[in-house]
Parts: structure tokens; C-alpha cells; sequence
């Protein structure tokens, strides 16, 4: 990150140090714990220092206003917690670029003539509670706020405590329709996570279309006993079941085209060396080219899940987690941002597999994502990169925007 360091990027390497997770490489920030609480200050001083007035809205959103709130107001931003081991781009890099195009045209003497806010959503990688674009769901009324209030982290503290705790009322979690009101159009600036820039040979996009996506938790479970004890033909051994099950998930996604399945987190219940496991969480995130086609691959993934586990005298029980449907981004927006950025030639319109929060504020608000090129395509990985060369052709396009709408 150390190219990082002077220019326009400085803010990325501001905060290059804060939540490394040595473990696992890259980085680990999550809501309200100690990283994101200093990230959250950080990007308080940051926008205090740019004359931006910084409020948190009643579900742990960040707000920072150029001006008066709203109404009809201009919003960028993105996000700053991250997943497991993650990488320095994705989230950080549309908060720094939505701070460094304020710093631009404030020091051309520019003056918006409609608000102007930079907007940081809570805990949209879901890396804490389990529910992807939390904030963004809870602003516009996506998530029930008892459902939401009763979500629990790893250590089984509730959203509502963890809300408490970090200094908002958890009774006023929820729909907050005065805040999303404010909002006249959002824009999102995201590295890109894939390739399609790279092999288009351009360094920006703007976003045409994310794919349905949606996380279930699927529950195996067998009869726990004791590793030694237990003959290998009297076991009903949920973990065993679990990897079959995994290679069905894979097996039946590779039946979808352009389907997506993974299951990239399991929890072993009780976890013993020396124990065969009594249930297995395995979540699985799956994703496809519409919202019917995301729901047969989720039907098929059920049923091959159960025949997998039968082998081993186990069930399987699938629940939904979250559920975002595919989102088509304005046509006419994405349209206007391109000509504006330069015509069609320069600036291709990329669908993507990410989900964001901009994805969800679509269905309420005017939206509209630029995509960075990445090189590698690689995300939610330490590897995940972008030249400094490429980050600077963001922050101009969002400045060339900014300046054709403020
Ligand atoms: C968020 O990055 C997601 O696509 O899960
Ligand atoms: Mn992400
Ligand atoms: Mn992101």
C-alpha cells in the first residue's frame, strides 16, 4: 500500500494498518468492533476536515453532508467493514474516492447547488450478522426490524445489544424513510470484482445489472459420539455427510449455467478432535442470471444435499438467510453516466456477480455503480488489487459526474 501513501489515494493508506488479521491475511473488519469503530472515526475526522457536517442515522449509517441534508441530495460512498481476511479495495475504495472528488472540487471553488452527501453503509459484507447490505436493508425497510434486532454474531451478543453498545437505540432500528428521502440519486464507485475491464482493455465501467443472490444455511444433522468408541459402521457422522453434501452443492451449480455456489464458511457443532460431530452449519451463498433461475438452483441444491446426507443416516434442514433479487440498474442512467463519461467506447456497462448496497437502494432510489478495473479480478481476497492509475480514472469519472449533477 505504500504507493498508496501521497496523492489523491492517501486515504487507503490512512487506514492501510487498521484491521490486519494476521491469521488470515488481508483484512478484518466488522461491524462495531474494534476496527470498524476505528475506521468509523477516522472517516469522521476525514470529512470534519473537508467542512462535512458527520451524523450516524439510527441504524449505524454514516452520513457526511457537503451543505444543508437533503432533500433531492446527490449520495456516494460505499462501505468500510470487510469480509474475513479481506482486501484494502472493496468498500474502501468508493468511501476514499467519494472523499477525494469532495476535496477536488472544493479546491476548484466549485459550489453544488443541490445537498451533497458521502454515505457509509453498516456492515454490508454481513461478515458480523450474517444478513449481506444490513445497513442498506435496514434504511430502506429491506429487513424487519425484529428480525433484525434478533440477528446474533458469533459470540452470540444480538444486533440489538451490539447496537446498544455502539451508542444507538436498538427500538429505532429499521425503516428509516425521512433519512432515505434525502436521497435524489446514490452512486457507488467499486473496484471490480472480475475481469470484464481487463479484458475490455478499459480502466472504468459503469454497472449494468448484479446477479440474484441469496445466503441459506443448511443444517446436517447426525448422532455426536465418541471417536474412539464408535465402530465406523454404527456412525451417523454429520461432518462426513457435510462434504458430500458440499460436492453436491458444486455438482448442481455446475448443472446451471452461470450459476454460482459456495459454501465458504462451516461450523462444526461441538468441534473436538476426539468428538464425531453431533450438526454441521454449512452456508451456502448462491447466485444466478435471475431470481426463478437462483430459486431452482437452491431447490436443486436441497434436494441433492438430502440424498448426499441420507448416505451417511443424516438430515438436512435448509433455511434462508437473505435474498437479494437481480437488480437491472436504470438504463437511462446507466446511458446519460457513460455519454457524459465519454460515449459507449470508452466506457463500457458491466453486469456484475458482487452484490452491493447500491443494489439495494435501487429498488427505492435512483442508482448507479462505477467499477474500477481490477487486474487480477480477484476480491474478497488479500489479493485484491487496483493500479493507483486506475483508482485516479474513478475518482475523475466521479468528479466529471458529480460536476454534471451538482
Ligand atoms: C458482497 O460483496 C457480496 O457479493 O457478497
Ligand atoms: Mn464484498
Ligand atoms: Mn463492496
Amino acid at each position: 500500500m505504500s504507493e498508496l501513501a501521497h496523492g489523491t489515494l492517501a486515504g487507503l493508506a490512512e487506514i492501510a494498518d487498521t484491521g490486519r488479521d494476521a491469521r488470515r491475511g488481508g483484512y478484518s473488519r466488522h461491524l462495531w468492533q474494534k476496527a470498524d469503530l476505528e475506521l468509523r472515526a477516522w472517516f469522521a475526522e476525514r470529512a470534519g476536515r473537508l467542512g462535512l457536517s458527520v451524523e450516524t442515522d439510527r441504524n449505524g449509517n454514516l452520513w457526511a453532508w457537503w451543505g444543508e441534508p437533503g432533500p433531492d441530495a446527490v449520495v456516494t460512498g460505499s462501505h468500510l467493514d470487510s469480509v474475513p481476511g479481506g482486501g484494502a479495495y472493496d468498500g474502501p475504495l468508493g468511501v476514499v474516492s467519494a472523499l477525494e472528488a469532495v476535496a477536488r472540487l472544493q479546491a476548484s471553488g466549485f459550489t453544488p447547488s443541490r445537498p451533497y452527501a458521502v454515505l457509509v453503509f453498516a456492515e454490508e459484507e454481513g461478515s458480523r450478522f450474517g444478513i449481506a447490505c444490513l445497513g442498506s436493508r435496514l434504511l430502506t425497510g429491506g429487513i424487519d426490524a425484529d428480525r433484525a434486532r434478533a440477528l446474533v454474531d458469533a459470540d452470540g451478543i444480538t444486533l440489538a445489544d451490539a447496537a446498544r453498545r455502539a451508542g444507538l437505540d436498538p427500538a429505532h432500528l429499521g425503516a428509516d424513510p425521512n433519512a432515505l428521502a434525502r436521497i435524489g440519486l446514490f452512486i457507488e464507485l467499486h473496484v471490480e470484482q472480475g475481469r470484464g475491464l481487463v479484458d475490455l482493455g478499459r480502466p472504468v465501467a459503469v454497472a449494468s445489472s448484479i446477479l440474484a443472490h441469496g445466503r441459506w444455511r443448511l443444517t446436517v444433522t447426525g448422532q455426536g459420539n465418541h471417536a474412539g468408541a464408535t465402530l465406523m459402521g454404527d456412525r451417523r457422522d454429520p461432518l462426513v455427510a457435510a462434504a458430500r453434501a458440499i460436492v453436491a452443492v458444486q455438482e448442481e451449480a455446475l448443472k446451471h449455467p452461470g450459476a454460482r455456489a459456495t459454501v465458504g464458511r462451516l461450523e462444526v457443532v461441538p468441534g473436538g478432535t476426539n468428538v464425531i460431530a453431533s450438526s454441521v452449519h454449512a452456508w451456502l451463498d448462491a447466485r444466478a442470471h435471475s431470481d426463478a433461475a437462483t430459486r431452482d438452483l437452491v431447490s436443486a441444491i436441497e434436494a441433492a444435499a438430502s440424498a448426499a446426507v441420507a448416505v451417511n443416516g443424516c438430515s438436512v434442514a435448509v433455511t434462508g438467510e437473505s435474498w437479494t433479487g437481480t437488480v437491472t440498474f436504470d438504463p437511462d442512467l446507466v446511458g446519460r453516466f457513460r455519454a457524459v463519461l465519454g460515449g459507449d467506447a470508452l466506457i463500457p456497462a458491466l453486469p456484475t456477480g458482487a452484490g452491493h448496497d447500491a443494489g439495494v437502494l435501487a429498488a427505492s432510489v435512483p442508482s448507479a455503480m462505477l467499477f474500477v478495473r481490477n487486474p487480477t479480478g480477484v476480491s474478497h481476497s488479500p489479493e485484491e488489487f487496483a493500479e493507483v492509475a486506475d483508482c485516479v480514472a474513478g475518482i475523475d469519472a466521479l468528479e466529471i459526474l458529480l460536476r454534471s449533477l451538482l
